[in-house]
């Protein structure tokens, strides 16, 4: 991008790090690792399959997860639709399913079609600081609740979810618990088994990540709870079939290993250029700040 441009849209999508590039194109040519992760027999399948399971220990790594609770998907869009869609068709009930009014549109999307095929969705609002608290899901909830899905962190005014707070609602009711977490992944710390988190999505091009990669974290106890939305070869664990894109992995591995010793310094980098930024923009005539009690990350200023 020439200099005299200036892109502040990272929370639509991020450019790949250079080091996620070279990592990536190490991935696709005749001397690189371009063989199928699925091809067991010999040294070229074997080597991308070992290229694999690293990046699904460096996500696993960011998040707190073990490897194997890591299922590739193509970004956060498929990996929301195969947690509630999955879900509801794996529970051979017609589960209530709790959301928020200003999730994405891959969950709004997802839950009116969900809606359109029986299953009752509540929407919980959020409140005058754009938070969706613990109280307003705990009134939301009914006996017949199957699962509640939050995000993280807002795509557009970056408030955080006390996910840690609401997890234990969720699960005294007899519900599961899924997490939006695009827009947190690598920008804030999450362990998800400290917030009691059972399914979240992850995309790698907010990151620094390339596009078309993601990922959706499947707690070990509940992986049976999912239906695949993918049929085919029964690829990670005949959750979600498909050749695995080796390239597109390992991208997303190393933009989460650099996320993983970068975050810190780059929250700080980042929150006194927010405040710069905010500093210049609110002499500007008639310009306000959106969320003004809320937490919020400092990636996003709305204004
Ligand atoms: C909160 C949230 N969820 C889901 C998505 C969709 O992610 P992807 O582009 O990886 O499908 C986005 C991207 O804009 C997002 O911000």
């Amino acid at each position: 991008m020439s200099a005299d441009l200036h892109y502040f849209d990272y929370a639509a999508t991020t450019p790949a790090d250079p080091r996620v590039i070279t990592s990536m194109v190490n991935c696709l040519g005749i001397d690189g690792v371009f063989g199928n992760p699925a091809s067991n027999s010999h040294a070229a399948g074997i080597k991308a399959r070992g290229m694999v399971e690293k990046a699904r220990e460096q996500v696993a790594l960011l998040i707190g997860a073990r490897a194997d609770e890591i299922v590739w998907t193509s970004g956060a869009t498929e990996s929301n639709n195969l947690a509630l869609k999955g879900f509801v068709e794996a529970s051979g009930t017609v589960p209530h399913i709790v959301t928020s009014r200003m999730e994405h549109k891959a969950i709004l999307d997802t839950a009116a079609s969900l809606e359109q095929r029986g299953f009752p969705v509540t929407y919980v609002a959020p409140d005058q600081s754009g938070a969706i608290t613990a109280a307003a899901v705990s009134a939301a909830l009914r006996p017949d609740t199957g699962i509640v899905s939050l995000m993280l962190v807002n795509n557009e005014i970056g408030t955080i979810t006390d996910i840690a707070a609401i997890a234990p609602i969720v699960h005294a009711a007899g519900a599961l618990l899924h997490v939006d977490a695009a827009q947190a992944l690598g920008k804030t710390p999450i362990d998800v088994k400290a917030m009691g988190i059972d399914f979240m999505s992850m995309s790698a091009h907010k990151v620094y990540g390339p596009k078309g990669i993601g990922a959706l974290y499947v707690a070990r106890e509940v992986a049976t709870r999912l239906a695949p939305q993918m049929h085919g070869g029964g690829h990670e664990g005949g959750l979600r079939s498909g050749t695995l894109a080796t390239h597109q992995i390992v991208g997303m591995g190393t933009a989460c290993a650099i996320a993983m010793a970068e975050m810190e310094t780059d929250t700080s980098r980042i929150s006194a250029l927010s405040d710069r930024l905010l500093d210049g923009v609110l002499a500007i005539d008639g310009v306000e700040k959106n969320v003004r009690d809320g937490v919020h990350l400092p990636h996003t200023l709305s204004l």
